[in-house]
């Protein structure tokens, strides 16, 4: 059977801008820059993102282009007899972890999609917290919305890469890009603004810490959706013809720039209502739904903004299921709509374990966390660190020079990457995992 392959160019940088523009962007991101003390946060984030997160992604870039196959068999498949093969286990693993509990909050986007118009004007703040810790806690409903969001994402994997995949990210990210944008001018007009965007863009380098650093490398992988395979498995249907270097670039640009976009939605408008923007992962879920009650137009941005949410999350959550169809079809020979059957199965026991880890299952706890909390600590500080660190040295001293070398510069055709080349070669051998191992370390000292 032909291997899919992205329609256009656009097509393809959608869908990868897609996968990358998420819940880290506009839930993750602005409460870590609220909880890591803004400006500083934002700093070292970008230079993760530089030094560490591009080059990464250029690796699973060269290992999925080049293998011209499934993220479990690539690694296999370039190093055939080897150990290497093993490593393609964390990409079967890892997304449907993250999955697990990104659903979970999917369902919670659409519950506040659908709760958007009831927001009473001048509502309490501690009634709006109290609203989401029922919520969250309650069994039936919150399933039956992740279920809903499994769904959706499931309905849009089983159209295929040009016509599931590519068109989702080309009709979705333009609208998200509208929304984002139009919130965040809306809100900078809002009285004391001016005081979050200067939280934003000041820098307090006494902010700067381990914690921090570990916090701000574990966000440049979830944000670039690396590290897991996804980008791996998209990178399988790109053309030969196409340049992975500019594209991983565009990618990188467009993904921070919506992460300071929902920042400036986001920010300010705490500031403005007075209320703590470094209270966690809470902020999106009960601190904005204060705001909203605030406004007289409150219903409808509130709706605006749920809505931009779900769409964020499901083009990144058909980039993480995407990963797993891809195997279970050229693992098993099972048709696509069956993999997405069976993936919707293991998704749904899963997620509803995490969702009710939030509530009556919440005294169940492994090294302190409820499930929902594990999944979510294993794969940003771990499973992502280590599996960027395998994929850097998997390319950096496994594959051979020639052949990446030829796959990021297209057969040496492209000039430009020509010249670009030994500095990422050299990235991705020594800074990289240098870096990565350091950081690990450091953690645990
Ligand atoms: N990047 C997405 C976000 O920011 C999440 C995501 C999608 C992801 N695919 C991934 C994270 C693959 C890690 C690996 O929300």
């Amino acid at each position: 059977m032909e291997r899919e392959h992205f329609n256009s160019r656009i097509g393809m940088l959608l869908a990868m801008v897609g996968s990358a523009v998420g819940l880290g962007n506009i839930w993750r991101f602005p409460y870590l820059v609220g909880e890591y003390g803004g400006a500083a946060f934002i700093i070292v984030y970008l230079f993760f993102v530089v030094v560490f997160a591009v080059p990464i992604m250029l690796a699973e870039f060269t290992i999925g282009r080049r293998s011209q196959t499934n993220a479990y068999r690539a690694f296999g498949k370039l190093a055939p007899g080897t150990g290497w093969k093993w490593l393609g286990i964390l990409p079967v693993i890892c997304p449907v972890m993250i999955l697990a509990f990104y659903n979970v909050v999917g369902g919670w986007s659409i519950h506040y999609l659908i709760k958007s118009f009831t927001f009473t004007h001048g509502a309490d703040r501690a009634v709006l917290g109290e609203m989401f810790d029922n919520y969250v806690t309650s069994v039936g409903i919150p399933i039956i919305e992740t279920i809903i969001f499994i769904l959706l994402t499931a309905f849009v994997v089983k159209g295929g890469v040009k016509s599931g995949i590519e068109k989702c990210g080309k009709i979705m990210m333009p609208v998200l890009f509208i929304i984002i944008l139009g919130l965040a001018i809306w809100v900078a007009f809002l009285p004391g603004a001016g005081e979050g965007i200067l939280f934003l863009f000041k820098p307090d380098f006494s902010k700067i810490s381990g914690d921090m650093c570990l916090a701000a490398l574990g966000q440049s992988f979830f944000s670039l959706s690396v590290g897991m395979g996804a980008m791996l498995t998209y990178s399988s249907f790109v053309p030969k013809s196409e340049n992975l270097m500019s594209s991983s670039a565009k990618v990188a640009v467009s993904d921070f720039f919506f992460a300071i976009l929902a920042s400036c939605a986001v920010m300010p408008a705490a500031f403005s209502f007075n209320v703590d923007p470094g209270q966690g992962p809470g902020l999106v879920f009960e601190t904005l739904p204060f705001i909203f009650s605030q406004m007289h137009a409150g219903p409808v941005i509130a709706a605006l903004f749920f809505f931009s949410v779900v769409i964020a999350a499901l083009t990144s959550t058909v980039s993480l299921f995407e990963v797993g169809v891809n195997y279970f079809i050229e693992e098993f020979g099972i048709t696509r709509r069956r993999a997405v059957i069976i993936e919707c199965l293991i998704l749904a026991v899963l997620s509803a374990v995490c969702s009710l880890s939030c509530g009556i299952w919440g005294d169940f706890k492994i090294l302190g966390n409820n499930v929902f909390d594990t999944f979510d600590k294993f794969t940003s500080n771990i499973a992502m660190p280590l599996g960027g660190l395998m994929t850097c040295l998997f390319v950096g001293w496994k594959m051979k020079k020639p052949d990446v070398r030829d796959e990021l510069t297209n057969g040496g055709s492209i000039a430009s990457n020509v010249r670009i080349y030994p500095v990422i070669y050299f990235l991705v051998r020594y800074i990289a995992p240098v870096g990565i191992i350091a950081i690990i370390i450091a953690n645990f000292l």
